[in-house]
C-alpha cells in the first residue's frame, strides 16, 4: 500500500466512528465546559539534570504525576523502610510552580520490591497495605488530591484468563483488597479522589471487549457493596496499529458515567513500534489515535484531566518493552525528543480548551 494511503485510511477510520452517539445520562454527575488540565507523568531526576526538560514541563503542564517515586518497588527497600525522597522533591516542585499532583499507586501487581514475598497469609497481606496506605497516603494528606489507589486489578484478557489479574492483594486477599484499598484510603484522607486506574479498553477486539465487561462487573459490584471510589483512570497507552472502537469505549465510559464517576485520561501515549518508519506519517498517525481516544470519551462527557505518559519522547518508557525492529527512535508523546511540539500536542491542546 501507498504511504500516504496508509495514512489516510489510519485517519479516516479515526473520524467515521459515531460522533453523536446517545447514552443515558440518569444518575451522572455534570459535564464540565471549562479547560481540562493537562499534565504528565514524570522523572524527578530529569526536573534536576535536564533544564529543557524542566522548561517543558513549567509550559506545558498543570497537572504532574510520578512515573516512578510512588510506587512499593520505590519507596520500600525493606519491610521497615520508607524512602520518600523522590516523591517529597516532586511534590515540592509542583507546589513551587503551583501545579496539581496525582499519586500513582497504591496497590499493583507489578513493582513489587523482593522481600514482599514473604507475606503469605491473608492477614499479613492486609496489614500490609493497610500500613502502606497509612504511610504514604498520610505523610501526603492534602497535597495528593487525587491516588491511583487500585491499578491494574483486570487481567490481560479476561475472555480467557480469571477476571482479576494475579497479584500478592488478589492472591492472599481476593478481589476484596480493591474494596479494602478504596476505604482504607478514604479513612486516612477523606478529601482524595479514590481512584481504579487500568488500560486496554479501547480497540475492536475481543479481548478489549472482555476486558471492560469485566472492569464494569468489578465497578458494579464496588458499588453495590457502597465502596467508595469517584473516579476511573483510562491509560489510554494505545497501540498505534490499531483503530480505536469509538462507539464500544463511548458506551463502556457512558457506563461508568451514569454510576456517577469522573473520568480521567491518566497515561496517555501511543506505541509507534508497529507504524511507519517515516516520522511525519507516523506523527500523524500517533495524532489520530489520540484524537480519536479522546472525542470518544469526550462524546460522552469531557474527562476532568489528561495526562501523558511522559512529555518528549527523549524519555518514554515505551522502548523498555515496545522499541522498533529498524531500531528508529519511538515517538510515542506530544514533544518530540527537541522538546518541539508534534501534531499530538495539537491534539491535547484542542481537545484540553474550554468550550464555552
Ligand atoms: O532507575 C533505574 C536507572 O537507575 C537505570 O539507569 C535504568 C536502566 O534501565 O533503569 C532505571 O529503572 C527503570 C525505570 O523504569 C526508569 O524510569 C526500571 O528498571 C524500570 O522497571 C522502570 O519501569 C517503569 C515501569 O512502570 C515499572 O515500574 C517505567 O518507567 C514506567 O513508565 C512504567 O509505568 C507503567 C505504569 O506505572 C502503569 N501503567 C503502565 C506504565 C508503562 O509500563
Amino acid at each position: 500500500m501507498h504511504r500516504r494511503q496508509f495514512v489516510l485510511g489510519a485517519l479516516g477510520a479515526g473520524a467515521s466512528a459515531g460522533s453523536a452517539l446517545a447514552f443515558p445520562r440518569a444518575g451522572s454527575r455534570a459535564c464540565s465546559t471549562a479547560a481540562i488540565p493537562f499534565g504528565a507523568a514524570i522523572r524527578v531526576d530529569l526536573l534536576r539534570d535536564d533544564p529543557d526538560y524542566r522548561r517543558a514541563v513549567l509550559a506545558h503542564c498543570q497537572l504532574l504525576v510520578g512515573e516512578g517515586g510512588l510506587k512499593w518497588f520505590d519507596l520500600r527497600p525493606a519491610a521497615d523502610r520508607f524512602v520518600f525522597d523522590h516523591p517529597d522533591r516532586l511534590i515540592a516542585f509542583a507546589e513551587a510552580n503551583g501545579l496539581k499532583m496525582r499519586g500513582h499507586t497504591l496497590a499493583w501487581y507489578a513493582g513489587m520490591p523482593k522481600w514482599t514475598e514473604t507475606i503469605t497469609t491473608r492477614q499479613e497481606a492486609e496489614r500490609a497495605l493497610y500500613e502502606h496506605i497509612d504511610t504514604v497516603v498520610g505523610r501526603y494528606k492534602g497535597r495528593i488530591p487525587s491516588w491511583d489507589v487500585v491499578n491494574e486489578a483486570i487481567s490481560d484478557n479476561p475472555a480467557i484468563q480469571k477476571p482479576m489479574r494475579p497479584s500478592l492483594w488478589q492472591d492472599l486477599i481476593g478481589t476484596r483488597h480493591v474494596e479494602l484499598a478504596l476505604r482504607r484510603t478514604a479513612a486516612v484522607d477523606p478529601k482524595v479522589q479514590l481512584v481504579l486506574n487500568d488500560f486496554g479498553f479501547e480497540n475492536p477486539t475481543l479481548q478489549c471487549r472482555a476486558k471492560r465487561a469485566a472492569f464494569l462487573r468489578l465497578v458494579k459490584d464496588l458499588k453495590d457493596r457502597d465502596a467508595p471510589l469517584h473516579a476511573i483512570g483510562l491509560q489510554g497507552h494505545l497501540p498505534g496499529e490499531q483503530e480505536i472502537d469509538r462507539e464500544g469505549l463511548s458506551r463502556f465510559v457512558a457506563e461508568l458515567h451514569g454510576m456517577g464517576l469522573a473520568i480521567l485520561v491518566t497515561e496517555l501515549d501511543v506505541i509507534d513500534d508497529k507504524l511507519p518508519a517515516d516520522t511525519v506519517i507516523r506523527d500523524e498517525i500517533v495524532a489520530s489515535r489520540a484524537r480519536s481516544f479522546l472525542q470518544a470519551i469526550g462524546d460522552v462527557c469531557r474527562p476532568e484531566a489528561v495526562l501523558t505518559w511522559g512529555l518528549s519522547d527523549r524519555h518514554t518508557w515505551v522502548p523498555i518493552w515496545f522499541s522498533r525492529k529498524d531500531k528508529m527512535p519511538n515517538r510515542p508523546l506530544p514533544l518530540d525528543a527537541n522538546y518541539q511540539p508534534k501534531p499530538f500536542m495539537q491534539v491535547i491542546k484542542d481537545f484540553t480548551r474550554a468550550t464555552s
